[in-house]
């Protein structure tokens, strides 16, 4: 069969990423993309999502079953059956995506868009934990190799740049009413008042034992606890070791691992990579 051609915007095909997908996905105006770059808080959000719509839901097996990651390949699934699958979801529909602006289909002007960001150190750092996690048979199965070194590892994710070409590319529409973009640092310190800021924008409202029950399940002890929920799968098997995904939650932990040479560099590309009131709106002070 001749293969589609599919255009370069949607991006290069890796283990994790299938421009066939989002080349074929018909949004709707009534869905709601979690966008992120890795380790910024992103099965939070699938939580807190999907907590917000149901009211309080602990019964679920799998958060990406019900908040499904819109351009992830899954084995044995063709391109049209992993698309009949989202259109039986559950409406409104939520997908997790790491998709740039450009890669994201329908953009801003079609769904809605909740954006949360983290400082790159952190993101950095659990991402380094988040390798080493990984179970021998998925790593082999997916390609994924075992950093050498932290310091060679700091390098590999400055030269990959995936936080830096996500924020890049959404940074121009952080004011458009149909994006919501929240730190990470301000929902680890004021969660309800950001819960209050997710509410609001989708225009959704909770009884006080919702309200309740939304808290409970969306705290790091409830999620840590009900790890399995979270840590991906495929093919009914385990992706990560048992116990990693939920790992620490904590603003600033790469200063138990990072050198000041390591942060600096990834400063030094944050000021190249960024406009300064990106800067200032994240709380990167750089000199
Ligand atoms: P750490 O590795 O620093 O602990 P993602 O889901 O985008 O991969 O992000 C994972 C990071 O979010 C991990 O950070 C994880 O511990 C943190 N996280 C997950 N659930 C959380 C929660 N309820 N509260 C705070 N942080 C959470």
């Amino acid at each position: 069969m001749k293969k589609a051609y599919i255009d370069s915007r949607w991006g290069k095909a890796d283990s994790t990423h299938d421009p066939n997908l989002l080349a074929n996905f018909k949004p709707r105006p009534s869905d709601i993309l979690i966008t992120t770059a890795p380790k910024a808080g992103t099965t939070w959000m699938q939580q807190i999502l999907h907590q917000l719509r149901s009211g309080g839901d602990s019964n679920f097996d799998s958060i990406d079953e019900v908040v499904p990651w819109l351009e992830l390949p899954r084995d044995g699934k063709s391109c049209s059956q992993v698309l009949e699958e989202f259109d039986q979801l559950i409406e409104p529909r939520i997908f997790k995506t790491h998709c740039t602006y450009q890669q994201t289909p329908g953009g801003v002007e079609c769904a809605k868009i909740i954006l949360s960001s983290r400082d790159p150190r952190d993101c950095c750092v659990s991402f380094y934990h988040h390798l080493l996690d990984f179970t021998d048979e998925a790593r082999s199965r997916m390609g994924i190799p075992l950093p050498n070194s932290f310091d060679e590892y700091v390098n590999d994710w400055l030269n990959n740049g995936v936080w830096y070409r996500n924020i890049k590319s959404w940074w121009p529409y952080h004011d458009h009413p149909n994006l919501l973009w929240l730190r990470y640092e301000d929902m680890k310190n004021e969660f309800e008042a950001s819960i209050n800021q997710i509410l609001n924008f989708l225009q959704w409202q909770l009884s006080a034992v919702q309200r309740e029950r939304v808290l409970e399940y969306c705290s790091f002890a409830w999620m840590k606890q009900n790890v399995s929920k979270f840590a991906m799968q495929m093919n009914n098997k385990p992706v990560f070791k048992p116990g990693g995904f939920i790992r620490k939650g904590l603003i600033g932990d790469h200063k138990h691992l990072m050198t000041h040479e390591q942060e600096e560099k990834i400063l030094a590309k944050t000021k190249v990579e960024l406009p300064r009131e990106a800067l200032n709106y994240l709380e990167i002070s750089v000199n």
